[in-house]
């Protein structure tokens, strides 16, 4: 179904395969069969109910038509595999983030509390599993069980640095590599090798859907600062709040911009806490923290362009840029 959504155009060639990924993703929550009992399918089908932005499988099924094939069954498995292992992190990470919304709705550790987020969760991933064994690839299984890793990893390293000054820029870049571009790169490389693509060509998807997820990662943490809650359908302001330092922090504090603003509000006591987040902020806001951020997102989005320079011309290479474009732009 096309909007007016810019997104929607971009996944015309892609379209009806994004659909059964849709179903597919649906079905998970349907108990005919094995499958989850109907008081634990109630609450799946909750979480499952609104899709995202299908950015990710979007990459995977538009990556495998780069070289001339049509997406087949197994394609369509790892594009829902890794949109279910995406659902699955969201679960988890709006558990650790105390998010109260996503995707415009209250959250599952929001309406059921922490517990049952944690193990809906664990259901979705272990299901995002089954998705990728269905490829038969012991390659793709083999990375999409590092990816799970890399994504734990980088949560764990954002909560055990929070409330800290000693996360750094380096420590930032590894963190989101972990805990998203490793996804971006994983989308985009299952789509190559499913694609039957040569070996010079994967690892220049790989490095695409690094380079993209960078950035998108970058953006995020600014569209944090940027912009509201109502547009994004997830809290604002949430990183600082939860004492998470992303890009713009660490830029002004590197600078001194706002270090003392934001060393002053780590160790604030609670009471102290609202107004010190405030000042920290505006600190941030009013340095050239923000814009120096975005900097560094273009610089990474130039770089996946980059990536699919050698790629042959074609529809899907075309949606791609278009896609890469979109997520430069995105306010929301
Ligand atoms: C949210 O991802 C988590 C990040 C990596 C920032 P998306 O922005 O792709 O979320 P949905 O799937 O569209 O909801
Ligand atoms: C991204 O983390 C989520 C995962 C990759 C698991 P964030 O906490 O930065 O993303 P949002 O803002 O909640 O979407
Ligand atoms: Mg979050
Ligand atoms: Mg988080």
């Amino acid at each position: 179904m096309l909007g007016t959504d810019p997104k929607e155009r971009i996944y015309v060639p892609i379209a009806d395969d994004l659909d059964t990924v849709i179903a597919n993703i649906s079905s998970v929550a349907e108990t005919d069969g094995p499958g989850p009992p109907p008081e634990i399918e109630a609450r799946l089908a909750q979480v499952l109910a609104t899709p995202g932005k299908r950015i990710r499988p979007a990459i995977t099924l538009l990556a495998s038509k780069l070289w001339g094939r049509i997406p087949d069954e197994r394609t369509i498995k790892m594009a829902t595999a890794v949109e279910l292992l995406h659902i699955a992190s969201l679960i988890h990470d709006d558990t650790v983030d105390s998010a109260d919304t996503r995707r415009g709705h209250a959250t599952a550790s929001n309406l059921w509390g922490g517990n049952i987020a944690v193990l809906l969760g664990d259901f979705v991933f272990a299901t995002s599993a089954t998705f990728v064994c269905d490829t038969n690839s012991v390659r793709l299984i083999r990375r999409f069980a590092q990816t799970i890793a890399e994504l734990s990893r980088g949560e764990l390293n954002e909560i055990l640095e929070s409330w800290s000054l000693k996360t750094n820029r380096d420590r930032y870049l590894q963190r989101i590599y972990d805990k998203t571009a490793s996804l971006f790169s994983t989308s985009a490389e299952s789509g190559a090798v499913l694609g039957e693509s040569d070996e010079d060509s994967v690892a220049n998807l790989r490095e695409y859907g690094y380079n993209l997820g960078m950035a998108y990662q970058v953006l995020d943490d600014l569209l944090d600062y940027e912009s509201n809650a109502e547009q994004l359908g997830k809290p604002t302001a949430n990183d600082l709040s939860n004492g998470v330092l992303t890009l713009p922090a660490i830029l002004a504090i590197e600078s001194g911009e706002a270090r003392s603003e934001i060393s002053t509000y780590l160790s604030a006591t609670d009471n102290e806490r609202p107004h010190l987040l405030t000042v920290a902020y505006d600190a941030i806001c009013g340095s050239d923290a923000l814009e120096r951020s975005r900097f560094i997102a273009n610089d990474y989005i130039d770089a996946s362009l980059k990536n699919l320079e050698s790629v042959p011309e074609s529809e899907s290479k075309e949606a791609l840029v278009q896609l890469t474009g979109y997520i430069r732009d995105r306010q929301f």
